[in-house]
């Protein structure tokens, strides 16, 4: 089992050591440009915690191997996220990917963003699982995935992606009352990817 932990400002440095250790390509994929060590520093700095949502993943001995970064705006959040290089494959940006649609969803967001270089297959497959509708624009992607409503467990939901922009309405109507819905599901901290 994967435990999801939200983190707060006072992670800040460990998130920004486990940026630091992505590699440059890495730092591209997460970033769409190879990051230099003083714009990550630059980049968790700005973490607005409160408004945004951040999660991490942590190893056996604790240390943070992977975060989440639910930055929101309105109605719409972007999500970047990253896992340790040697840690990958065991489903832990799945598990952190469906949290964050979860945290999105009882928060009322009705569009969760995801960025990323057509290059990205694990995320590209990853939002394919997810239902999203992948289309190919160059060298980026805008996934758009329309949020379902706050209740069920499973993401579900429409994706858009620029230039296609293809939104499913009705489910981005069921949203609208997804602020006065209960937490109970959001506080649900742990994700059995089985
Ligand atoms: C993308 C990233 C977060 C994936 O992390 P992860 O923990 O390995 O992902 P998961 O194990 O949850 O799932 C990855 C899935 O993608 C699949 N996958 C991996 N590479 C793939 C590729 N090149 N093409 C297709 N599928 C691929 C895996 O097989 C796995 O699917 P499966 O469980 O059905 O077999 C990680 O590689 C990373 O941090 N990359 C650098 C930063 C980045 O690209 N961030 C995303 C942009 S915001």
């Amino acid at each position: 089992m994967n435990v999801i932990y939200p983190l707060a400002a006072q992670d800040r440095g460990e998130i920004l050591e486990h940026l630091l250790s992505l590699s440059a390509d890495d730092r591209r994929l997460r970033f769409g440009t190879p990051a230099s060590d003083s714009e990550v520093a630059h980049y968790v700095e700005g973490i607005a915690f409160g408004r945004d949502a951040v999660f991490g993943v942590r190893d056996e001995a604790n240390a943070l191997v992977g975060m989440t970064h639910v930055a929101q705006a309105g109605e719409l959040a972007e999500l970047g996220l990253s896992v340790a290089e040697g840690q990958r494959g065991r489903g832990l940006a799945r598990a952190m990917f469906r949290r964050a649609a979860l945290h999105a969803r009882n928060r009322g967001i009705r569009e969760l963003h995801v960025h990323c270089l057509a290059e990205n297959g694990a995320i590209l497959h990853l939002a394919r699982e997810a239902g999203l509708r992948i289309v190919v624009d160059g060298r980026e992607r805008e996934a758009w995935l329309a949020l379902a409503s706050a209740m069920p467990p499973s993401i579900g939901g429409q994706l858009r992606a620029k230039p296609l922009a293809l939104v499913d309405a009705a489910l981005r109507t069921a949203t609208h009352d997804t602020r006065a819905r209960s937490n109970a599901a959001d506080r649900a901290l742990e994700y059995d990817p089985a």
